[in-house]
């Protein structure tokens, strides 16, 4: 007898039944969340706020990381991490929005570090403004930093996944600001929800080819960058009303830190999340 899917019913039990094998023989959640070996690509890596979290926590776990980052403060960032871990750490100053850019990330992170196993899309961010007030040029410069540079970086990393026989994980940065209006980033909100479709759509195309694709929705995240706007409220005023007003929207009353959000990059990057595909995971400290 056939099921609907067209799998016999028998070959169905046997799937279950290799399924449950496995899941008994499953290692433990501190193994399973152990990255040694692991070659992680953080783009955006050198930025004071999640960049450098999610490079830092990555490592922490034993994953080798590639820091791109149009910066080159991004050296700062990985003689941080060269003095707190036993990993390699590689910098690449490049625009991750421009080919020539995604490519040489790649090349470097095949070379040094010998495969691509995990992506992380963290480049993005600014984008707040009145739509009809903002150039073209300005719209499409936030469209490229939102949303071209994940695709361009996932379109290269996931062929590359797709070809090494140990597959991969990619884990995009999104926003709640895909989904809250209040913000004041049009642009940029439309950018992470395209993300968020994006991360559900490949998940789908991918998940049979050994990569898995998922997502994180920080809300406003406490940094260095913060704090500063909040010291310096006359020079910041519109950051610091959005960031008033957006606290008072989360739960808690305060904000999520780089290091929470970024625990959960590692989680949806490593073997502990090997049956999650195409979540988008709000990180925020509950948004009201
Ligand atoms: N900061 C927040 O409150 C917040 C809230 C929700 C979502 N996010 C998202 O989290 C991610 C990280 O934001 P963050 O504020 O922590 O920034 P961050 O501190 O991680 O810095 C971003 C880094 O990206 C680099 N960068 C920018 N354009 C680049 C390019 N074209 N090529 C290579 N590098 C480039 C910058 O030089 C900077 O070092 C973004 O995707 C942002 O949209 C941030």
């Amino acid at each position: 007898m056939d099921s609907d899917s067209g799998m016999t019913v028998s070959a169905l039990g046997a799937t279950f039944r290799e399924v449950v094998e496995n899941g008994r023989g499953r290692a433990g959640l501190v193994q399973l969340l152990d990255l040694s070996g692991r070659a992680a690509i953080i783009t955006g890596g050198g930025g004071p706020g999640l960049g450098r979290g999610c490079a830092d926590r990555l490592a922490r776990q034993g994953a080798s990381v590639l820091l791109a980052d149009v910066s080159d403060q991004v050296e700062d960032v990985a003689m941080a991490l060269r003095r707190s871990y036993d990993v390699p750490v590689v910098t690449v100053v490049a625009d991750v929005t421009s080919d020539h850019g995604v490519q040489q990330v790649m090349l470097r992170c095949r070379e040094e570090l010998g495969s691509v196993d995990i992506l992380v899309n963290n480049v993005g961010g600014g984008g707040s403004g009145v739509f009809v007030e903002q150039s073209m040029e300005e719209v499409l410069a936030i469209v490229d930093r939102n949303l071209v540079a994940a695709l361009r970086c996932t379109h290269a990393a996931a062929r590359i996944m797709v070809a090494q026989s140990t597959g991969g994980a990619i884990v995009n940065v999104a926003s709640t600001g895909a989904y809250l209006a209040w913000t004041g980033t049009p642009i940029y909100g439309a950018c992470k929800a395209a993300i968020i479709s994006l991360t559900a759509n490949l998940a789908q195309q991918l998940a049979g080819k050994g990569v898995r694709v998922n997502a994180i929705s920080p809300g406003t995240l406490a940094s260095d960058r913060s704090i500063s706007v909040l010291e310096h409220p006359d020079q910041y005023p519109e950051y610091v009303e959005a960031i008033a007003r957006s606290v008072e929207r989360i739960i808690t009353r305060r904000p999520a830190t780089a290091e929470e959000i970024a625990d959960v990059v590692v989680f949806l990057a490593s073997d502990a999340a090997s049956g999650i595909h195409g979540v988008n995971w709000e990180v925020a400290g509950g948004m009201a």
